[in-house]
């Protein structure tokens, strides 16, 4: 698939962020750490959209099964050199979340399914086949958790790629057309914002980690 957000392997590679990209911040992303900590996470578990895998490896260090996948040769690449060779029960597989059928991952197995900063990374017009795509794989109860960037997230003039940003609204009628939404909560993205001229003056909260928060919703639904 084409993505009209960015050029993935081109950012895991270093070449749009001039470094790493923001979002790679050596852990997961606190609202799903929290989820993860209040036991809110039942195995299996499908990472979709996972990267360089560090939520799917933090899970698995905490004893959870799970599935990264992720479009991103580069990243999945990471992904295993990190998992490395120990014994972690995560696995990681490059494919398209809009047709995970075309991955063996079509019928329903997963219990739980994490969706940190995929939906927005998508083209809008793929939305739908990715949320079908997720559902058919998930269990009948599975729960879905969706952090995705606010239209407030990002300013237009963002002299770095900008997400498909969404409304409360936008991304509520989007999931409910295939799982029953439960509850959308303000929360927030953590990223290390690139050292590159020209960034926006932003008045986001940084945190002791020098990491910033930028708005987002923290969904969560079921099949
Ligand atoms: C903003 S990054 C978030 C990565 C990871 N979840 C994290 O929190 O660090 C979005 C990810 O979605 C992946 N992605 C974009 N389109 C995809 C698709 N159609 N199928 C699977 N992964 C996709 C990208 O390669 C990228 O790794």
């Amino acid at each position: 698939m084409m993505s009209d957000v960015m050029d993935w392997d081109a950012a895991y590679r270093g070449h749009i962020f001039a470094g790493p990209p923001p979002w790679n911040i050596g852990k997961p992303q606190p609202a799903i750490a929290d989820l993860i900590a209040a036991g809110r996470v039942q195995d299996p578990v499908l990472d979709v959209g996972c990267g360089i895998g560090d939520l799917s490896i933090a899970l698995a260090e905490a004893g959870h099964t799970v599935t990264g996948i992720d479009i991103s040769t580069a990243a999945i690449n990471q992904a295993t050199e990190k998992a490395g060779d120990r014994d972690l029960t995560a696995r990681f597989i490059q494919g398209d979340a809009t047709d995970l059928a075309a991955l063996g991952l079509g019928e329903p197995q997963f219990n739980t399914v994490i969706d940190c900063t995929l939906f927005h990374s998508l083209p809008l017009d793929a939305r739908d086949d990715y949320l079908r795509s997720i559902h058919a794989a998930a269990n009948p109860g599975a729960r879905l958790y969706l952090l995705v960037f606010t239209t407030d997230a990002l300013p237009a003039d963002s002299p770095c790629p900008v997400p498909n940003l969404v409304t409360d609204a936008e991304v509520r009628d989007a999931v409910a057309a295939h799982w029953t939404v439960d509850t959308i909560e303000p929360s927030h993205v953590a990223v290390r914002l690139p050292d590159i001229p020209n960034l926006p003056e932003h008045d986001f909260h940084t945190d002791e980690e020098g990491l910033t928060h930028l708005p987002a919703l923290l969904l969560t639904a079921h099949k």
